[in-house]
């Protein structure tokens, strides 16, 4: 092994300059990330980032624990743990749906969250001989560190439970919500300066199940309209959670990645609440200062019409211009294959057809454009909610393939409806509507949607892929 003292090289520049490498990486995929055309490549820097990464950390560690009596058996316990864990997330990766993705990443943010506690009761167990002033801080670390991993922990289980729907996703209700909520903050705060002047094995008990029922009630409350914030809140939650462990652990690396992750989810989360016109500290808050919504029956609507594939076919055919907004469904079904090819063939007879995409459309964020993208739609045709809306009144036909809250008009016109004031796609002033889903049912928000009663609406049933493929054979015929 090289000398560590006397080599300018120490394995401590070398981690350190490769962990800010890994860092820039870190960024540049961030920055990838952000735009559909240059994601790919984002994903691959954020790869090439953890692998160095992960090499660094693991050289550093065995450079460390280089001569002792354990550190053979610690490296098997690394290669035991990274073979395991590797083995479960390929296998789960490769299997996931689509649809199942969401879901996934809420399950992940918990497994943060968790080893944030972990490292946490490890910095209190092993607690390593420091001065007074020092110590103190040392102590502030933990308890930070334990609380914010135990509400990420929890918080992202009841997220993963909503999401898989093994668990209703109406808000709950308890009566006093927020001052639960505020005395938590109150109580965790008291913890704390108490923990910091003694650190008392109980009061970590205490600031951990504190935190656990925090995170419980904090996502429980939150209706499932909002669930994609809270996926991207419990995001940066993870990531604040990795920082607290980073400081813990001494390592520079694992603060700045939580930083980012903290940092980035807190603004995505801030975006999203933008384009649902939520508020923020409301959604945050567990849904402070939002009232439960109406539970009482859907009121009459009227009288809905329906269409065949044949008819669909003509007025396509006939039509100047369309635009396709598709919702969940277009994910369940995967019909965004023959979807497609509809839109190629329209174009081929020179009907002007484009995409509207809300932005949160589907199940996660950038849902609709991945699936587009998959089946090869050009970019320049699929328009975000913003770019298409005005031009929404002037189109032929909208085909609303498998979508329901992003196009339902009560958000725009209805006050006292559970989604009033979120943007929505306008479709409704397009000149003829299709509707493409299986049944009247309302959609994830549990909200009636009046679109399929209006007079120029017509509900085409059936799984959207089936249909579109009859809508195509019809064209051909
Ligand atoms: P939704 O409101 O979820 O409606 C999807 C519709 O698709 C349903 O009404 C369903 O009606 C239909 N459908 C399901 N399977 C189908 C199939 N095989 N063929 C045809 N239709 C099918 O969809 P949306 O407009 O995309 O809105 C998204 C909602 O999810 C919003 O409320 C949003 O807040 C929420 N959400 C979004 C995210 C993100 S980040 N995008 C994350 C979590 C939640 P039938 O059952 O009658 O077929």
């Amino acid at each position: 092994m090289p000398d560590a003292v006397s080599s300018p090289l120490t394995a401590e520049s070398i981690a350190g300059a490769s962990y800010i490498v890994a860092a820039l990486m870190f960024i540049l995929s961030l920055a990838g990330l952000s735009k559909h055309e240059s994601a790919r490549g984002g994903i691959i820097y954020g790869i090439a980032g953890m692998a160095m990464a992960l090499a660094a950390t693991i050289w550093l560690t065995i450079q460390g624990a280089w001569g002792s009596d354990q550190v053979q058996l610690g490296l098997v316990l690394l290669a035991v743990a990274m073979l395991v864990g590797g083995a479960i997330g390929l296998w789960r990766a490769r299997v996931v749906k689509m649809t199942g993705i969401p879901e996934l990443i809420a399950l992940l943010h918990s497994f943060v969250g968790l080893a944030a506690v972990l490292v946490g009761w490890n910095g209190h167990l092993a607690a390593p001989e420091l001065p007074a002033d020092l110590a103190a801080i040392h102590h502030a670390e933990v308890f930070i560190g334990v609380f914010i991993g135990a509400v990420t922990f929890t918080g992202s289980i009841v997220a993963f439970l909503k999401l898989s729907a093994r668990m209703k996703s109406a808000p709950l209700m308890l009566p006093g919500k927020n001052a639960i909520n505020l005395g938590a903050l109150a109580a965790f705060v008291a913890l704390t300066i108490w923990y910091v002047n003694d650190s008392q094995v109980r009061l970590l008990v205490a600031v951990t199940l504190l935190a656990l029922g925090l995170g419980w009630h904090l996502v429980a409350s939150i209706g499932g309209g909002d669930m994609p914030v809270v996926v991207s809140m419990l995001n940066s939650y993870s990531g604040w959670a990795a920082a607290a462990a980073g400081f813990l652990l001494n390592n520079d690396l694992l603060i700045v990645t939580g930083a980012l992750v903290g940092s980035s989810g807190a603004y995505l989360s801030y975006i999203m609440c933008k384009a649902m016109n939520r508020s923020f500290i409301s959604v945050i808050a567990g849904g402070f200062g939002i009232a439960a919504p109406a539970t009482g029956a859907a009121a009459e609507q009227g009288e809905h019409r329906e269409i065949s594939a044949q008819a669909t076919a003509e007025l396509l055919s006939n039509a100047a211009s369309v635009v396709i907004t598709p919702g969940y469904g277009m994910a369940v079904a995967q019909a965004q294959y023959p979807v497609a090819e509809l839109a190629h063939q329209l174009r081929e007879r020179g009907v002007d057809v484009r995409f509207g995409i809300h932005p949160v459309a589907g199940r996660l964020p950038g849902h609709m454009n991945v699936l587009l993208a998959e089946a090869k739609v050009p970019y320049d045709i699929v328009l975000e909610m913003d770019e298409i809306n005005e031009d929404l009144a002037g189109t032929s036909v909208v085909l609303v393939i498998g979508a329901n809250d992003t196009v339902n008009p009560s958000a725009a016109e209805d006050p006292s409806s559970p989604i009033a004031g979120m943007p929505v796609l306008r479709v409704w002033e397009a000149e003829n509507v299709v509707v493409f889903k299986r049944s009247m049912a309302a959609g994830y928000a549990g909200v009636p949607n009046p679109l399929f009663f209006r007079d120029n609406s017509q509900m085409l049933f059936g799984d959207a892929k089936q249909r579109v493929e009859d809508i195509l054979r019809a064209l051909r015929s």
